[in-house]
């Protein structure tokens, strides 16, 4: 009988060790490395019969490659589109993470349902009839749409050379398993050998393919770092569960910027987009209350108004609580001293909540401003002007610094309605016959004087 070969894989960044180690050299983490069994042969799944799609490589000029083989293919959805740069690149390997439960799968049939190209939705997850019926509250019919249930990466390949699809999609990589590595399906090996599979087929054959990947507990795709340096594209989907709003963000993206967002609305017949996201995060409540700040901020080429609540309320434990939903924990601290500090606002002993409505999170640095008037609106218990917007980011020594695109912040701001919008003196407006009123601001007392007069 032939000898059982194993190797020993750290799960955090899988790296191989010949023996069981309890720290991983490599990543330090500890208790990561497990045992697997190996059993590859040379064979690969792809392409064993050698058909005819099957290239050799072979040295090329840039000038003699066909553009034409760069071409995208666009989805139906404008937001998709957006965060991948244009649409899907030909030959490309897309992975889509996300917490459990967020919308990845509703995400994924919705797009392959809607696609006008033949598209294979590869499920290991769901049987054919829980795809039926989510395809039912999707509520659209596709001739274009096969779904199959596989987790066999070779009897996958086997259905994609007879359907011969434009787009593949494979719910998830984590239940995939291919028969050339024993370990069992989501263990390490198993990831990296079927998706260097999928990336055989996806290369050779210019198909995109498009991966669900679970996220770990602390919101790392599960699986090693590897698989996320072996694909081209990868998505995030987030947003707070108890929310209808996600947002589509892409951490890394070989044809496209990554600063791009799509904002989706899940609602009861899937995922709709929302294509003026500024119009829905702010609340249309006639009333203002103290602690609300309206933060013009950009997410990529877009901006995005948002609305800042923060409660400051006296300590009732020893300890104050400092908490920041959607917002940087450390930042806000941060911004708490320097209003202690350049201000004078005593809030060492005081609770500090702070909270950006719709549950989403921003960190472009320009929202500080609408953080730091949030606070001193609810510390003093005076409402802002809900005609007012800012944007500014605060520095250490209490400065309003200038932030980029001011002239499109602006003019959202104006279009969205608001009269007044408070700036760093620094930021060079170029707009001209605007009808909003621009306060230039250039220290937090500036801002004190202005907000709470
Ligand atoms: P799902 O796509 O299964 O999440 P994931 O694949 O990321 O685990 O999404 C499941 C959630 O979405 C579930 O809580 C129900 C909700 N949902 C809707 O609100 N509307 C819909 O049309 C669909 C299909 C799902
Ligand atoms: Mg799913």
């Amino acid at each position: 009988m032939a000898k059982v070969k194993t190797a020993f894989y750290c799960q955090n960044c899988g790296t191989s060790f010949s023996k069981w180690q309890g720290q991983c050299t490599s990543c330090n983490n500890w208790n990561t490395i497990v045992e697997e069994l190996v059993q590859k042969t040379d064979k690969k799944s792809w392409n064993n019969s050698g058909s005819t799609i099957k290239k050799v490589a072979k040295p090329t000029k840039v000038s003699e490659i066909k553009t034409s083989q760069e071409v995208r293919l666009k989805t139906t959805s404008k937001e998709f589109n957006r965060v991948l740069g244009g649409g899907l690149v030909p030959g490309s390997l897309i992975l889509l993470g996300g917490e459990p439960g967020i919308g990845k799968s509703t995400l994924l049939l919705q797009l392959a349902l809607r696609l006008p190209f033949k598209t294979l939705y590869v499920s290991g997850e769901e049987s054919m009839q829980q795809i039926k019926m989510r395809a039912e509250r999707i509520t659209r019919n596709s001739d274009l749409c096969y779904i199959l249930t596989e987790t066999k990466t070779q009897n996958i390949f086997k259905q994609i050379e007879t359907i011969i699809p434009d787009i593949v999609v494979i719910d998830s990589i984590q239940t995939l398993h291919t028969d050339y590595v024993e370990s069992s399906a989501g263990s390490i090996s198993q990831i990296r050998e079927c998706t260097s599979e999928l990336i055989k087929f996806a290369k050779e054959t210019a198909t995109p393919v498009l991966l669900i990947g679970h996220i770990t507990k602390d919101g790392h795709i599960a699986g090693p770092k590897i698989l996320e340096h072996m694909v081209d594209t990868v998505l995030q989907f987030e947003g707070d569960r108890n929310h209808v709003y996600r947002i589509l963000r892409s951490l890394k993206n070989r044809f496209g910027s990554t600063h791009e967002i799509g904002i989706f609305e899940m609602l009861s017949n899937g995922l709709r987009e929302v294509a003026n996201p500024s119009k829905i995060l702010i609340s249309e409540n006639n009333e203002q209350l103290s602690g609300n700040a309206v933060a013009v901020s950009l997410e990529g080429m877009r901006t995005l108004l948002v609305e800042i609540q923060a409660l400051v309320s006296t300590a009732v434990y020893g300890t104050p609580q400092r908490s920041a939903t959607g917002y940087n924990a450390k930042r806000l601290n941060m911004l708490l001293a320097v209003l202690e500090k350049r201000a004078g606002f005593r809030l060492g002993a005081k609770d500090v909540f702070l909270n950006i409505t719709g549950g989403i999170s921003v960190d472009d640095p320009a929202i500080d401003l609408a953080v730091v008037a949030a606070i001193m609106s609810s510390n003093e218990d005076i409402t802002l002007d809900k005609n007012t917007c800012l944007t500014g980011e605060v520095g250490l020594s209490g400065e309003i610094r200038p932030v980029n695109k001011i002239d499109q912040r602006i003019s959202e701001a104006e279009k969205l309605g608001f009269s007044k919008i408070l700036l760093s003196k620094h930021n060079k407006v170029s707009l001209k016959n605007t009808t909003i009123q621009l306060v230039f601001v250039t220290k937090i007392e500036d801002v004190v004087s202005e907000l709470l007069g």
